[in-house]
């Protein structure tokens, strides 16, 4: 039987960084606040001309060098992003492909918020499992500044732009197989989070009203309650399921939306501070780039070994959740 392994990560983040300084000069706001309820202290801007595909590039260039994967190897491309170049299309992972030198390989988009990162790696295990794909580049890229509306400092101050990538490959070794992926979705709760504006269902006439935005709404504090009894409950099932304890985890990945919500969850879950990894304070929120690039982190800190055990824990619009238990297996 195949077994789907996580063979490298690689991540990009964009050169301007946004200052809580600078916000509080663009909206109602303070470094203390932000700081004081958030945890961010800054997060990262792309240029205008820096699309979500040119992110998700170079943080793609970065796990396949990483790996002992060809451009010419890869099979599938799945991107995870609620920022995509394009409204419908081309997908985002089409695009990615081009630019990476990737022909004829399967790619499409996935919209699963926060959580994206956590479904794409639940369909590349399930493909490469099921025997039809070998080697799936994924990537987690989001532009939200491109979303972001600079006069709300309900969400302004929450969200950045970045790119997190990984290679999942086919292996026999079980010992290196990602070991279990749980997601799901509630869409009773989808007003607490989302754009309300662009699609189908959108009530504004798009063809008369050219300036109506796709910007981000939400509804923060009901949000947070949510997320933190969401991301809990399922790191909960997770371990039970699998028969493990929290003090297995070398690596607690939650996604990165805010320092409380991951302490909250932490807490409960009676994670050590060592084991929680955190990068909320220098890239903020940026959705279903958050957990690959706060992987990165830990890889390019040389604090991830061969075989240590990742616990990833993702929240999301929609609302969607997802968990994985990864052991991470480089090519030696
Ligand atoms: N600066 C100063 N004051 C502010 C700001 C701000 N940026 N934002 C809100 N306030 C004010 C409010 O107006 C309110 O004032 P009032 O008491 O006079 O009415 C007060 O601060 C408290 O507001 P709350 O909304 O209750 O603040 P809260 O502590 O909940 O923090 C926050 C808000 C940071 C948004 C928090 O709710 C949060 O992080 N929510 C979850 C976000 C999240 O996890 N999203 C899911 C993933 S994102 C995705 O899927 C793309």
């Amino acid at each position: 039987m195949a077994y789907a392994a996580f063979r490298s990560i690689g991540a990009y983040a964009p050169t301007r960084v946004l200052t809580n300084a600078e916000l509080s000069t663009l909206v109602d706001t303070s470094d203390e606040w932000i700081t004081k309820r958030t945890g961010i202290k800054e997060r990262r801007i792309a240029a205008k001309n820096e699309f979500t595909s040119d992110l998700g590039m170079k943080a793609a260039q970065k796990a396949l060098e990483r790996s002992d994967v060809s451009v010419d190897d890869i099979d599938m491309v799945v991107c995870a992003t609620i920022s995509p170049d394009y409204f419908c299309m081309p997908s985002t992972a089409a695009i990615i492909s081009t630019k990476l030198g990737i022909k004829g390989a399967t790619a499409f988009d996935i919209s699963a918020a926060c959580t994206g990162f956590v479904y794409a790696l639940s369909i590349a295990k399930a493909f490469i499992e099921s025997g039809m794909k070998k080697n799936v580049l994924i990537i987690g890229a989001e532009k939200l500044s491109a979303i972001t509306d600079y006069s709300d400092r309900g969400t302004c101050i929450l969200f950045g732009d970045g790119a997190g990538s990984a290679v999942i490959c086919a292996t026999e070794d079980k010992s290196e197989a990602i070991i279990d992926i749980h997601t799901g979705a509630d869409g009773e709760y989808a007003d607490l989070l989302m754009t309300p504006n662009g699609g189908s269902g959108s009530s504004h006439d798009a063809l008369a009203d050219e300036a109506s935005s796709c910007f981000m709404q939400m509804k923060g504090n009901e949000t947070f309650k949510v997320a933190v009894k969401t991301l809990t409950k399922d790191v909960k099932e997770i371990l039970a399921d699998n028969n493990l304890t929290a003090d297995k985890i070398v690596h607690f990945v939650p996604h990165q939306a805010n320092l409380r919500i991951i302490k909250a969850v932490g807490d409960a879950l009676k994670m050590k501070k060592e084991q929680v990894v955190l990068t909320v304070s220098k890239y903020g929120n940026t959705s279903g780039a958050s957990i690959p690039m706060a992987i990165n982190d830990i890889y390019e800190s040389g604090n991830l070994k061969t075989g240590e055990l990742m616990l990833l824990d993702a929240f999301g619009g929609g609302l969607t959740w997802g968990s994985a238990l990864i052991p991470f297996a480089p090519k030696q």
